[in-house]
Formats: structure tokens, sequence, C-alpha cells
């Protein structure tokens, strides 16, 4: 990631990381129904689950083969990571432990807020290669609070891993080594991600429709 370096996780080779090639997402208007279950409240679909699901398995193969060989430990946070992190995980066919850290802006709306840390690490990480799995990378502001904490536990190397990255918001000096998908700069929900609590369980990365968006609250 940009900022503080980082020992670089290498493949047995030696090689440095190669940045995974992203997939933009440019059409918000994606020919894909909203099932009608939804069609109220979700416009479009973003993203499919195909696309997600055919995504997730080129990203595990690039982490597979950057984390071989040494000690992994994922660290999710929580909440929105929930859906990406079982997916993904289950596609990594390498040894690795699990933990989470919690922490929240606690916003209802679109923005982001103060953040909180709900839950601090437990497993020990020192020594060890971590793969910090995020649903979203936006502003950047949650990875510039969680980063300088994680290097205090002093990890061999630290990368990290968002299914989606919305480059416009960025204020941050932060990138992600892995990135599922780069979007534009509209609201997304699904697949994890919430307004308001809501939406997390959809399968897909869908948009809200406007008069969704202002004054929900779950
Ligand atoms: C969301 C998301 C990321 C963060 C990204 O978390 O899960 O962690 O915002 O935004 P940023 O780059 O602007 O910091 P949120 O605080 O909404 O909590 P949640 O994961 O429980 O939805």
């Amino acid at each position: 990631m940009v900022g503080e370096r980082d020992e670089q996780c290498a493949g047995p080779s030696g090689l440095t990381l190669i940045v995974t090639a992203q997939l933009k997402i440019k059409n918000s208007k994606s020919k894909t129904a909203v099932p009608s279950r939804w069609r109220k409240e979700v416009q479009s679909v973003l993203i499919t689950e195909a696309q997600i699901a055919r995504r997730i398995k080129t990203l595990a193969r690039e982490i597979e083969r950057d984390f071989h060989g040494h000690e992994m430990v994922v660290v999710a946070l929580l909440n929105g990571t929930v859906v990406f992190l079982a997916d993904l995980i289950r596609q990594l066919n390498l040894p690795l432990r699990l933990d989470f850290i919690g922490v929240s802006s606690y916003g209802l709306g679109t923005e982001s807020g103060n953040l909180v840390f709900t839950k601090e690490l437990r497993l020990d990480v020192r020594g060890r290669d971590v793969l910090l799995v995020d649903d979203i990378l936006d502003t950047g502001g949650t990875l510039s609070r969680v980063l300088p904490k994680l290097r205090k536990l002093q990890p061999r190397c630290i990368k990290v891993c968002v299914l989606l990255d919305k480059k416009e918001r960025r204020v941050e000096k932060i990138e992600a080594d892995y990135v599922g998908f780069t979007i534009p700069n509209e609201f997304v929900v699904g697949y994890g991600l919430d307004y308001g609590e809501r939406y997390r369980n959809l399968p897909y990365v869908g948009l809200l429709r406007t008069e969704i968006l202002p004054g929900t609250e779950s």
C-alpha cells in the first residue's frame, strides 16, 4: 500500500508483489435485472454475483502466489467485510489464521462519521504476513487509522485487499494491493455493504434508488 512501506509479502521466488489488474466498473446502468423483491429500493445491479465470484477466484490465485510459504493471518474489518471475506477465504488454498478488528464510522447515512473501534485483534501477528481485508476503500479514513495500529504489532508485512475501490473519493494517501473492482463515485449497497445497516444480504453490489437515500434509517 502507499504511505509507510512494509516489507513486501513475496512468493517463494522472492519476486515482489505484482499489483493485481483491476477491473473497472464504469456503467451504472447495468442491464442485469434487479430481482423483483428489491425493485422498489434497488435501482440497478452494478456488479453481479457471477462477476464477483469470478473476480474473487482470480484475486485468490494472486494472494496464494504472494503469501505461499509464510505464516498468514487474515485480518478482516467488521462488519461490511463478512460476505466478501467468507467467499475469499474459501477460495484460498493456503493455511491461514483469521481474526477481526471491529471498526465503524457509526454513520447511518452515506458519509463517514467518527471512527470507533468496537473489537480489538486477539491473534498475535508479530512476524507474520497479514492480509487486511475490507469491503470498500473509499476516503481511506478507516485504513489510515487501522494500518498504524496493526504496524505497531510488528507483523512481517501487511497487504490490503478490498473488493471495491472508489478512487474518486480518496482523501488519504492509501492504495490497496489487491482490488476486486474499481467503481464510480456512486453509493453502493449489497454483498456486505449497507445503508443504515440494511441491504448487506443482497448477493450482488447494487445502486439504491435516489428516493431511498435521503433520511433513511434502519
Ligand atoms: C465502511 C467500509 C470500510 C469503510 C470505508 O465501513 O466497511 O471499512 O467504510 O470507508 P473509508 O475509506 O471512507 O474509511 P463502515 O464504517 O460504514 O462500517 P461497516 O463496515 O460496519 O459498514
